[in-house]
């Protein structure tokens, strides 16, 4: 199956990816606000979009699915230029289906980046603030929505029922396969999440390519940051290993920043862009290839 497949609706059932995050935002509310249960009752216009969102999310990440795109996305062959040039082309994606829109991507990047640095974090850790939505890019590959944001979960095993809508996975042919509808499908006790496939989406696609430059607590905040299923809900602890357990208290660190660091006040770039192009030079190769 090709992303030509789609219909339109199909490619797209949101007005912009940001639906998804806000619709996170009232799935997972900072402490003092929303209790969970409001979430579950809340009227929401735009939950109708997430919901269908979530339905083709569901059906179509299948383990061959994902075997497809990581074939075809990790050649890495339709781009090549330099960090700060891959952001302004993430930049591009502008929706304008959605007036609502306040923060472009580079705005939630810098914003993610600078709460991170306000905190007094390593300097490796507010670059992975800053790039860790480029993977995005998929977007503009004219991917389906629901192939480059959503939670990521893992395929070739059982779904659980501690992923958002878990009813939409009656309709993926997997739930209906033996090799991939057990507790373990695939893959066996504790193998390491190295082992293990994620739907995919901008978290893998950004951890491939990045990998061999950045520290292993920043390639786990990348590669894992989507995966709610595990780091808010513990779902999938039977497939990590001792050092995948330890590693999540990183991407748990990390992903307040990225749900709770939007401020309407948007970051001057000019003003940043000096700072953030030298960490960029200090841990990435001077072109990075999409
Ligand atoms: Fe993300
Ligand atoms: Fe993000």
């Amino acid at each position: 199956m090709n992303a030509n497949n789609f219909s339109g609706e199909e490619l797209r059932p949101l007005q912009s990816i940001e639906q998804w995050e806000d619709d996170l935002l009232l799935r997972y509310p900072e402490e003092e606000k929303k209790a969970k249960e409001d979430y579950r009752n809340y009227e929401n216009p735009g939950r109708d979009t997430v919901r269908e969102f979530y339905r083709l999310n569901h059906k179509y990440q299948t383990y061959d699915f994902v075997q497809e795109k990581r074939k075809e996305f990790l050649q890495f062959s339709r781009k090549e230029m330099p960090v700060w040039g891959a952001m302004e082309f993430l930049n591009t994606l502008v929706d304008d289906s959605d007036p609502d829109i306040e923060l472009d991507q580079l705005q939630h990047l810098l914003q993610t980046a600078e709460a991170i640095r306000a905190d007094g974090h390593p300097d490796w850790f507010v670059l992975t603030g800053f790039i860790h939505d480029m993977g995005k890019v998929l977007c503009l590959f004219g991917e389906p929505q629901w192939a480059v944001v959503g939670d990521t979960f893992p395929v070739g095993c059982r779904f659980s029922d501690k992923i958002v809508y878990p009813e939409f996975f009656a309709d993926n042919p997997d739930n209906q396969d033996e090799r991939y509808n057990t507790k373990f499908g695939v893959y066996s006790p504790n193998c390491g999440l190295d082992q293990v496939s994620m739907s995919w989406g901008h978290d893998e696609y950004l951890y491939q390519m990045v990998k061999d430059h950045m520290p292993e607590p920043a390639l786990y905040m990348i590669r894992y940051h989507s995966f709610y299923a595990q780091h808010r809900e513990e779902a999938y602890a039977h497939l990590m290993n001792d050092h995948d357990k330890e590693m999540f208290d990183w991407v748990r660190k990390f992903n307040p920043y990225d749900l709770y660091s939007k401020s309407p006040k948007p970051p001057v770039i000019s003003e940043l862009k000096p700072y953030y192009e030298d960490l960029i030079a200090k841990y990435l190769p001077d072109t990075i290839r999409l």
